[in-house]
This record gives structure tokens, C-alpha cells and sequence, in this order.
């Protein structure tokens, strides 16, 4: 079996781990350090992020991007608060329902037609300000980029949070693919998070060439002031943390996290320039990262996720879903689309 072949296009989480940081892992393979995050890996990893997105930044490590996002959205709420999110934010869809149980709040999900917010759009939601009765609106929530691969502009997201400073609420970001957007809008981290006016950012590196752990930066100090207890009861404190640590910091500091954004994102454009030969296939969002959403002839679907695994978006259209990762081949796309191609002309 060809491990490579059958899930190369279902997800960028399915790729290994880049060999960098795998080294890296090694070289703090070393000797005792003070477990739970208490460690020099720990101290130059946080300093690392606070130089990429400004010395007032509190990052802390967690272990999924689903904590990142449920203990950072819980820093943020009361229960009687709401998060209003896309409809297809992974917060609502890809999560089990996690956000409402930890953070014992309402999700308002917007309808999207890319898996964007915006000013307008977000108005279906907000409301019930001082009533009683309603859910109050606490946090916007947005992916970036979106579940749907379309990349949100610094332009756009000051939009929103000017929106949000306007009723008292929080911004917060899912950035488990923020090197992908960073890459397709070519600017420093910075530029379209702490100054862009963003509170919470969950900031992943899982599907970029991390093994795991992810991020939470809060970029308001007094946001952070019960982070340390919400993590540990939240089940997100690692013990040896300086694996995670080492990680970040290598992924940061050797622009690991560039490199392989940047590859991800240019094999996804190769795919869409391979499917737009193809007349019986649409793909339905713009591609500004590393996925590829696509209606398909139905006939395909199950021999070609028999040979590359990959997962289908809506049942109902026949939309589905293709990743790229940093690890992608150009020769991939090339037998992936020979394939589809025989499987059409069948
Ligand atoms: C947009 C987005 N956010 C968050 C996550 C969280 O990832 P996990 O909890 O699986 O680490 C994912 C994973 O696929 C994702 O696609």
C-alpha cells in the first residue's frame, strides 16, 4: 500500500512531520529541564513569538487547535455570552461541540457563501444588546484563512473589528492555517493580527510541518491574566512542553512555516490550474491557499477516494474537498489528475 498515494489530497494535517523540526525535537531530547512549560525552550520559543507579533503579545503553547480555539474563546466569555462565527467555522462544525460545553456558550453562526465574515453579514447576528432574554454577543470569531481555504485581507479584519470595538465585543482568530494566509497576502504575522485589531489568535503550525501543539496569543495583557488556570483545567497544559516549545520556535525562527506555506499554497495552484482544463469539474471558492473545493461528476467520487482518499464537502452537490501540504509533489497532482481524467472518460 502507498501510504502517500491514498490520503495525498484529503488534508494537510495527513502529511508527516517537516525534518527540520523533527531535528529539532531531537536536539531538546536533552537531559532534565523543568517540566510544564517551566524551561529555557519554553522562555525562547514565547520570546520568538512575542518578536513576531509584538513584545506585548502573551502566547501560550496548548496541544490541538481545537483547545486553542475553546480555551481562548473561554478566556473571553460568560455564559451567558455568544460567539458569533461562519457557519462553517470549524468552531462550529468541527468540533463536537466542545466550544459550547467549555465555554458554556451559544454559537450565532452566519450563513457565508466563502466562509467569510464582514461588516454586513455579521449583522444577522447582532442584536439583542441589554435584553434580557438573548443571548449577549460577545466575541466574533473568524478562521483565517477560512474553512474553505478563501484568505481573509488586513483591510477586512480591521473592518471587523472596528465593528466588533463598536458593541463591546472581542475578535477572536482560528489560525490553525495563518502561514497559509501570511503567504497568500504576503505580510509579516503582525501586520494582519495585532494590527489589524485582533484580540485571541489560535496560531497553528500541525498542518504546516509541526507534529503537534498549537498556540494561544492574546494580544491584551489583562485577556491572559487567568489564561494559566483555564489551560490546566481545560486539560491543554502540556508537561513537556519543550517540545512543543522547540518546535514554534524553529518553525518561526528558520521560516519553516514560510517555506511550506509557500509550497502548499503553489501545488494547490498547480491543482486548480490541472481542474480548470477539466469541463466536468467546477471548483466553487476562489484558491488563495491550500485547498481546492470542487463540484465533481458523481461516478468519480468513490473510485477516486479509492485510490486518494479525500473528503467530500457536501453530499448534496457533489462539492469536495482537496488539500495540498508542504510535502505535495508536482508529479502527484500530475497522476492525481491523469486519474480523474481516466475515471471520467471511463
Ligand atoms: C480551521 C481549523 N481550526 C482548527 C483546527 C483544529 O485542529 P485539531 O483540534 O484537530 O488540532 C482545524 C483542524 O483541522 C482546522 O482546520
Amino acid at each position: 500500500m502507498n501510504a502517500i498515494k491514498d490520503h495525498a489530497f484529503a488534508s494537510d494535517n495527513n502529511s508527516g512531520i517537516h525534518p527540520e523540526i523533527l531535528a529539532a525535537i531531537a536536539r531538546a531530547n536533552r537531559g532534565h529541564v523543568i517540566a510544564y512549560g517551566d524551561d529555557p525552550y519554553t522562555r525562547k520559543a514565547e520570546d520568538t513569538l512575542r518578536n513576531t507579533f509584538g513584545r506585548e503579545a502573551e502566547p501560550f503553547f496548548v496541544l490541538t487547535g481545537t483547545g486553542a480555539n475553546v480555551l481562548g474563546l473561554a478566556s473571553l466569555l460568560q455564559p451567558y455570552h455568544a460567539v458569533i462565527c461562519a457557519e462553517s467555522a470549524h468552531i462550529n462544525v468541527d468540533e463536537c461541540g466542545a466550544p459550547e460545553r467549555f465555554c458554556n456558550c451559544k454559537l450565532l453562526p452566519v450563513n457565508t457563501t466563502d466562509g467569510k465574515l464582514n461588516p454586513d453579514n455579521i449583522l444577522q447576528q447582532l442584536q439583542g444588546f441589554g435584553f434580557e432574554h438573548h443571548v449577549q454577543p460577545k466575541v466574533i470569531s473568524i478562521s483565517q484563512p477560512t474553512e474553505m481555504g478563501t484568505v481573509y485581507t488586513r483591510d477586512e479584519i480591521e473592518s471587523i473589528s472596528q465593528l466588533a470595538k463598536k458593541h463591546d465585543l472581542y475578535l477572536h482568530v482560528d489560525g490553525a492555517r495563518l502561514a497559509n494566509a501570511a503567504v497568500r497576502l504576503n505580510l509579516e504575522f503582525k501586520a494582519f493580527t495585532k494590527d489589524a485589531g485582533i484580540d485571541v489568535l489560535s496560531f497553528g503550525g500541525t498542518k504546516n510541518g509541526m507534529l503537534f501543539g498549537e498556540s494561544v496569543i492574546f494580544f491584551r495583557k489583562e485577556l491572559a491574566e487567568h489564561f494559566r488556570y483555564i489551560r490546566k483545567q481545560g486539560m491543554q497544559l502540556a508537561s513537556k512542553m519543550r517540545f512543543i516549545a522547540i518546535q514554534f520556535d524553529t518553525y518561526i525562527t528558520q521560516k519553516i512555516w514560510k517555506a511550506n506555506a509557500s509550497h502548499a499554497n503553489e501545488m494547490a495552484q498547480i491543482l486548480y490550474k490541472e481542474t480548470e482544463q477539466i469541463p466536468e469539474i467546477q471548483v466553487t471558492q476562489k484558491v488563495e491557499t491550500n485547498g481546492i473545493f470542487a463540484r465533481i461528476p458523481r461516478k468519480i467520487i468513490a473510485p477516486l477516494q479509492k485510490e486518494y482518499f479525500f473528503y467530500v464537502w457536501d453530499e448534496a452537490t457533489n462539492e469536495v474537498r482537496w488539500m495540498t501540504s508542504y510535502d505535495t509533489q508536482p508529479e502527484d497532482i500530475e497522476d492525481f489528475t491523469h486519474f480523474i481524467k481516466e475515471l471520467i472518460h471511463q
